[in-house]
């Protein structure tokens, strides 16, 4: 399954700056000590399911840069560097281009001057790519990505991110391919008619931010409702803490760029 199932997985250790890094609601400095412990247990069980993850250092110019979701879409027929609507992690996705051109032939890039875009607005599911417009992510970089996939003979679907959060992914993530786990506001849109869905627990909005990541699935730990729904639904679980990401709005998805490159 090209949704779920991956060779690789890109990560980026955590800086100091990271003391900087945008959020939405100050609730505290994090802990960098305590998020590299946690970004250790992150990676750890990615390679558990037997992928190859690939740790870039830290890159102290880009406080927000411990999350790499956002700098491209990887896929197997290639990828897309995208153009992150933040301006201080626009050059981030540059960063990223040279490891991505190491596997990848057929790099695309987001250029227009006016197209903003970030991955962590994009839900790559089985039949087809979700892309929800955001404070991040605009129109015009939601159609310069869908030219790139058509050209692939992917479809794109445009949705909406609720107001107030983050990113698409903030408030979803696929499971499998017919089963997304969601928060009730977001899947109340009806974007996800015609998939299965598993709401998150009565206030647990923010374990909503899981990975599927080949036979695991990766959520933040402290959510005992929406952990027991996952269970009960046969999903195999890691528990990874994320109070210091959660402090600047981050989760599982966004510290990882999960693909298969072309051989
Ligand atoms: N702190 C992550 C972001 O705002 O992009």
């Amino acid at each position: 399954m090209r949704s779920y199932s991956f060779t690789h997985a890109i990560t980026r250790l955590p800086a100091p700056s990271i003391l900087d890094g945008l959020r939405a609601v100050d609730t505290g400095a994090p802990d960098l000590a305590r998020m590299m412990q946690h970004h250790a247990d992150y990676s750890k069980a990615l390679a558990e399911t037997g992928a190859k993850v690939i740790q870039l250092p830290a890159l102290p110019a880009y406080p927000d840069s411990v999350f790499v979701e956002d700098t491209a879409l990887c896929l197997p027929e290639g990828a897309v560097i995208m153009r992150p609507g933040a301006p201080s992690r626009l050059g981030e996705a540059g960063e990223m281009a040279p490891h991505l051109a190491q596997l990848y032939p057929n790099l695309h890039h987001i250029t227009g001057a006016d197209s903003f875009i970030e991955a962590g607005d994009i839900l790559m599911c089985e039949g087809e790519v979700l892309v929800g417009r955001s404070a991040r992510t605009n129109g015009a970089g939601i159609a310069e990505l869908a030219g790139i996939l058509a050209q692939w003979g992917i479809k794109t679907r445009e949705v909406f991110t609720p107001a107030g959060v983050l990113h698409f992914k903030t408030d979803c993530s696929l499971m499998d391919a017919e089963t997304i786990l969601a928060t009730p506001r977001l899947a109340a849109s009806g974007c996800f008619d015609g998939y299965r869905v598993i709401h998150t627990g009565d206030g647990e909005e923010a374990a909503a931010n899981a990975i599927r990541f080949n036979n695991l699935v990766l959520m933040a730990a402290g959510f005992p409702r929406t952990r027991d729904a996952l269970l009960r639904a046969g999903y195999e679980l890691r528990e990874i803490g994320n109070s210091e990401c959660a402090k600047l709005d981050g989760g599982m998805s966004c510290l990882s760029l999960r693909f298969t490159p072309p051989s």
